[in-house]
């Protein structure tokens, strides 16, 4: 692919692929015989949740939501703007939120609320990456993929200004190179 950044290798394709499958085939044991819903978090979810529910040997409803982060200092309230709401009910069901990052915690922190007062029977969250050494509120991670130090990484739905999201690994942006 044609870039004008130059990026890092972090994580490999493979390395995704296998650490994924391991996820799924833990999640299939955990949530056998529930009616569960799975929740992607838009734009940057969309792969890693291809690649999940793919990896699910269960029966599940997927559905999405977007929400607009706001970057002040109000966002601990635990107010947020759903930009594209689920297109499904949740209460009374078993719901795993599928994130591709978690860095400060406050857009977890906001939708597990929004989706905690919905009633679902239990609220289970998975994510590609986790950079805990950002964090600014903490919000109960059931499973990471990998955890990662503090870089601005691209790759697997994750993007840098809307590029990069398509790469099939997860790279570092070193700027400034062409
Ligand atoms: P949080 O609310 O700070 O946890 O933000 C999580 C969101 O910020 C993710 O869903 C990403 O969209 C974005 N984000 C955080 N770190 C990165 C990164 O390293 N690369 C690309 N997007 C990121
Ligand atoms: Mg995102």
């Amino acid at each position: 692919m044609k870039k004008s950044h130059h990026i890092e290798t972090l994580i490999s394709e493979s390395d995704i692929q296998r650490r994924t499958r391991e996820i799924g085939a833990a999640l299939s044991k955990e949530l056998a015989g529930k009616d569960l819903v799975v929740v992607g978090l838009l734009n940057g979810s969309f792969i890693f949740m291809a690649d999940l529910v793919r990896a699910l040997d269960l029966d599940v409803e997927v559905s999405f939501m977007r929400v607009a982060s706001y970057g002040g200092q109000t966002v601990t309230t635990g107010e947020v703007k759903i930009l594209h709401d689920l297109d499904c009910t949740i209460q009374g069901r078993d719901v795993l939120i599928i994130e591709d990052i978690i860095d400060t915690g406050l857009t977890l922190y906001k939708v597990r609320n929004v989706l905690k007062d919905r009633q679902p029977a239990s609220i289970r969250i998975v994510t590609l990456l986790d950079k805990p050494s950002r964090r600014r509120v903490e919000v109960p991670v059931d499973y990471v993929g990998f955890t990662i130090e503090d870089h601005f990484v691209v790759g697997c739905g994750l993007d840098a200004a809307g590029r990069y999201r398509n790469l099939p690994y997860i790279g570092v942006v070193t700027p400034g190179e062409a």
